[in-house]
């Protein structure tokens, strides 16, 4: 390749509805996409190198051959992208060097999902760049195979929304990615000021269930059921049902032992000021909670979660999946 080439991509946040952890193992959830987004540019190089720049994470001029990806020691931060290069070029051949800046419009310790919303970004560059045009399964699958390769265990839901966008109903490695079509989604979204760690939470939950595998097990199958209720209640705009059902859930995840005691107090804060409902969303151990409340007692509740020290982030959901700039 002579020309330099460049292209910017962009890709959403999300924010798990309903279904955590027992879609990690063969269960369905509940994500929808967020209106902050992940921005990702690509340029190629004439070189065989790769450069990369991730200030949000605090990853400036990191560079190695395109030989040597995924070797060595890689820093926590370009993990995600290194891995994304490498696998594409396994796959697909890669003819060229590249310089990949990221830049993300949210904080990477919300939990909205960046390193999957890179890797997203960066696939899809890869993808437009040398003609392969992948279609989203295509994209879906070696992005996925990403995350499974770092994390080594985890459904894709994130990448699924990064990828489609809006709010689908998600079976475990993307056996179903179904979009929900629900025009408003009166979510409220508040940060725990702790950021948490997925992989140590999944195994946390992990060893849980070999203890007591009978009793895991029935409880994946309610978080199930409480999916399909809440896919239904969404649907049909039954806001009341929706809250409910994430107290529901909730205490389903309090019985995995993933709940904390500021979660629980901005929880708590929701439903004392007269919201339908709250839960934790995602991994547990800190990150977001996501509330329903009735149009008129918002403010209450927003002011509710303050109190007890939450930080209310403003977005709205059903974003726009991976696109091109
Ligand atoms: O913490 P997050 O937002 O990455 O969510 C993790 C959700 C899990 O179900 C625990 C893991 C997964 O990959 O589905």
């Amino acid at each position: 390749m002579n020309k330099k080439n460049s292209i910017t991509v962009s890709a959403p946040g999300k924010l798990m509805l309903f279904g955590e952890h027992a879609v990690v193992y063969g269960h369905p959830c509940v994500v929808t996409a967020v209106d902050q987004r992940m921005q990702v540019t690509v340029e190629t190089l004439e070189t065989f190198e790769f450069i990369l720049d991730a200030p949000d994470v605090k990853v400036l001029n990191y560079k190695k051959q395109l030989s040597d990806l995924g070797k060595g020691e890689i820093p926590k931060g370009a993990k995600f992208v290194e891995i994304a290069v490498k696998n594409f070029a396994k796959k697909h051949g890669l003819k060229f060097g590249l310089k990949i800046i990221t830049k993300s419009e949210f904080s990477s310790q919300f939990g909205f999902g960046s390193s999957s919303a890179s890797t997203v970004c960066v696939l899809k560059a890869l993808s437009v760049l040398s003609g392969k045009n992948l279609s989203e399964k295509k994209l879906f699958d070696l992005a996925y195979k990403t995350v499974l390769d770092i994390q080594g265990k985890g459904s894709g839901f994130d990448v699924a929304a990064a990828i489609y966008g809006g709010t689908l109903y998600f079976l475990t490695g993307g056996k179903i990615m179904k979009p929900l079509k629900i025009k408003k989604l009166p979510l409220l979204v508040a940060y725990s000021g702790v950021k948490a760690d997925t992989v140590t939470l999944m195994n946390q939950v992990s060893i849980l269930s070999k203890k007591y595998p009978k009793i895991i097990n029935h409880l994946y199958q309610n978080i199930e059921e409480t999916v399909d209720l809440a896919k239904k209640a969404m649907l049909q705009y039954r806001w009341l049902t929706v809250g409910e059902l994430m107290n529901v859930n909730q205490g389903y995840l309090e019985a995995l032992g993933v709940s904390t005691q500021k979660l629980s107090d901005m929880i708590y804060a929701v439903r004392d000021a007269g919201g339908y409902g709250a839960k934790l969303s995602g991994a547990g151990g800190g990150d977001c909670i996501i509330a329903i409340a009735p149009k008129e007692k918002i403010a209450a509740v927003k002011k509710s979660i303050v109190k007890v020290g939450g930080e209310i982030i403003e977005l709205t959901t059903n974003a726009e999946g991976v696109r091109v700039e």
